[in-house]
């Protein structure tokens, strides 16, 4: 099979999620061509390879609005071209799985198969850190399971989560994220502790940032993905209205995995129960 992998990323999880599902599918005989979501690159069409894989995080129990402009544009399937959606979220909350929803109307509408959604805890890149024993848990839980998602993908197989009513109406209401992201992200700034280095505007997948002056100035196209904040070597990227869920600085993923009792107490037990699921 030759699959492409689109993959939409802001700090990373779901680019390194997305390049070892990519491996494995290689290691399994497939051709596997990764194309990051950015705005000044179109990727190739997906008519021509034999499957599909859409990697992105969850965003306020959503796909990102770049992830949906993207498959808004995709050109319609030739024939009943497979699809699996790969997520990446900061919380196993099953409500997480509502960030499907939308992807998997636009695809549909457009001829394609959605055959399977995967989906990866990994660590926060907003709200609060994790800790470095949780960071490296939760990639050696993603680990353990990517070779299997492989081969189902390769078997052509996959399960697609349902989402009742009350899935349907958070996430929806939540979309409120898209509008407000480029209204909010045009007031982040970057504080005196910044040194002009320019990695802000290096890393950011919208191109929303110029540095003039040797100072970043922030525009209108913000998605939310948090690269700017998150990579920052000097922790200067202020998020406006987000300032207290900042955080910053890559995770190692190295050290211990964090054992059973020092599983984070916020969502304890749905950490637990995503480890154990991905760990049998
Ligand atoms: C604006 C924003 C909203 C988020 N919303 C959620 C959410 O609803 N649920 C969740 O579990 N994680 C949420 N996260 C956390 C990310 O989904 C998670 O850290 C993801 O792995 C980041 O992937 P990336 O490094 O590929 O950008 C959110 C992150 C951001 C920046
Ligand atoms: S990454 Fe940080 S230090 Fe470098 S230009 Fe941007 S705000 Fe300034
Ligand atoms: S400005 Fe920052 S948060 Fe907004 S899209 Fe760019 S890197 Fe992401």
């Amino acid at each position: 099979m030759r699959i492409i992998v689109y993959c939409f990323s802001g700090t990373g999880n779901t680019k390194w999620v997305c390049e070892r599902l990519a491996a494995e599918l290689k290691t399994l005989g497939h051709t596997a061509e990764l194309f990051s979501l950015t705005a000044d690159f179109c990727p190739p069409p997906a008519n021509g390879y034999d499957g599909v894989v859409v990697g992105y995080p969850v965003h306020a129990f959503n796909a990102p609005a770049p992830v949906l402009k993207f498959l808004k544009k995709l050109p319609a399937a030739h024939k009943y071209l497979p699809v699996w959606l790969v997520r990446t979220s900061g919380e196993p909350l099953r409500l997480n799985e509502a960030a499907g929803i939308s992807p998997k109307r636009i695809l549909k509408k457009k001829g394609y198969a959605v055959r399977g959604e995967f989906h990866y805890v990994m660590p926060y890149n907003i709200i609060f850190r994790h800790s470095d024993g949780m960071a490296a848990r939760m990639k050696g839980a993603a680990e353990k399971v990517l070779p299997r998602h492989a081969a189902l993908i390769s078997a052509g197989k996959g399960e697609l989560y349902k989402n009742g009513a009350f899935r349907r109406v958070v996430s929806f209401a939540l979309r409120v994220e898209h509008p407000a992201m480029p209204l909010i992200g045009r007031r982040f700034k970057a504080t005196e502790k910044c040194v002009g280095c320019g990695k802000c505007a290096a890393v950011c997948p919208q191109g929303n940032i110029k540095m003039i002056g040797g100072r970043p100035q922030f525009g209108k196209n913000c998605a939310a993905c948090m690269a700017c904040s998150f990579h920052c070597p000097q922790d200067a990227v202020k998020i406006s209205l987000l300032n207290g869920w900042r955080v910053n600085g890559p995770y190692t993923f190295e050290g211990e995995p964090a054992a059973d009792a020092d599983v984070c107490r916020y969502c304890r037990k749905s950490y637990l129960r995503y480890f154990h699921k991905m760990e049998e």
